[in-house]
């Protein structure tokens, strides 16, 4: 018994730092319960939530782990990560602020803006039909977020160019394929893919109906990253670029590239697969370079550091 413990104790520090699942429990008990509410109630008015906390997600894990850096507003002096190239369109930003709100007044200064990102995203999955998991918790927030820091793969990239910045995050090229799967719910402006409505490696009929959305200039409307199931999170991301019918070009390139397009071909068979894939593939994610411990600070308002004093 004596044995046990110890084990216990000493060799999950050393595995998970300070991130656990249920670190809330005592501190903060309804924690969990209270983000999948207000979730909930977000998705029952518009189910692209769940696009928006993935994409939202991502971009925070990739520039400097996932420390909530993306919530932050710029200011007169400071150009924020939302100000970023990539920036713009991350949408889902009041999600995260009414957890918030309701979290600090039942329990002030305990619950991170990072792991509410992690756990919202991961209760959006589930609600679109995507697979229910565990995530660990105890992210702390950073104290820094800079437009110039901000280095993710553009939607014109190749494999190769996007597999680069997964690597330097410590994802592989299996998990890089796994999570742009992610791309089974949610939408794309037109400005990010309007330059391949001539590119070859497209089916016609989507061709037609993205021309018919996209030529009108001067606005920028969006489609849907999967055209066939928009609103379920499943594989079929995986047999749409299968079909010719991905709408970004990177998306495209993944079933044509040699590197990509058996892993491809394999998930667009087995959608349990996928869905075992997708869950190591965004917990490995969500656990980049994490604050735990004393680092960083648990922010009171999710947009702003909170003041030295
Ligand atoms: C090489 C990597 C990636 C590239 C180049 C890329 C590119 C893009 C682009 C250009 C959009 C359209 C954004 C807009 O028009 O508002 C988009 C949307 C989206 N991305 Fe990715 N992405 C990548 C990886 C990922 C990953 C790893 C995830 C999540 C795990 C993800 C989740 C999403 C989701 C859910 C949307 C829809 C957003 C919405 O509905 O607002 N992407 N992505
Ligand atoms: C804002 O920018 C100034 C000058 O670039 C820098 O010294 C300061 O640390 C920045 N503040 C934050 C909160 O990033
Ligand atoms: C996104 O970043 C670009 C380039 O840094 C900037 O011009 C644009 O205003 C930003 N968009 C938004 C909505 O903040
Ligand atoms: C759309 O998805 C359904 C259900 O997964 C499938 O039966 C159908 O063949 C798909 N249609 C197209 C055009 O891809």
């Amino acid at each position: 018994m004596k044995f046990t413990i110890l084990i216990i104790f000493f060799v999950f520090p050393i595995a998970f730092a300070d991130l656990r699942v249920g670190f809330y429990s005592s501190s903060c008990p309804r924690a969990e319960e209270i983000v999948r509410q207000v979730v909930q109630r977000n998705f029952n008015q518009d189910r692209t939530v769940t696009g928006a906390l993935l994409r939202m997600h991502f971009h925070d894990c990739f520039v400097r782990g996932c420390d909530a850096s993306i919530l932050i507003d710029s200011t007169k002096g400071n150009s924020s990560e939302k100000d970023a190239g990539a920036n713009g369109t991350v949408r889902g930003f009041e999600v995260i602020d009414e957890a918030k709100r309701i979290l600090e007044r039942l329990c002030p200064s305990t619950v991170s803006c990072a792991d509410i990102i992690t756990l919202a995203t991961r209760d959006s999955v589930s609600m679109a039909g995507g697979p229910r998991y565990d995530v660990a918790t105890g992210r702390r927030d950073g104290l820094v977020s800079r437009s110039s820091e901000v280095n993710l793969p553009g939607p014109g990239s190749s494999v190769s160019q996007a597999l680069q910045v997964f690597t330097a995050n410590g994802m592989s090229l299996d998990q890089m394929v796994t999570l742009l799967g992610a791309h089974t719910v949610g939408v794309a402006h037109c400005s990010f893919f309007r330059d391949r409505l001539g590119d070859p490696n497209m089916d016609p009929s989507l061709r037609a109906v993205l021309g018919r959305i996209c030529r009108p200039t001067g606005r920028n409307p969006t489609v849907f990253l999967d055209q066939n199931t928009s609103f379920v999170f499943d594989n079929e991301f995986y047999k749409q670029i299968v079909l010719k019918r991905g709408v970004l070009f990177l998306d495209q390139q993944l079933a044509l590239d040699p590197s990509s397009r058996g892993l491809v071909s394999s998930l667009a068979g087995d959608d349990a697969g996928f869905r075992r894939s997708f869950v190591d593939a965004i917990v490995k994610m969500g656990n980049i370079r994490v604050l735990v411990g004393n680092d960083g600070e648990i922010r009171r308002n999710c947009r702003v550091f909170n003041s030295p004093f």
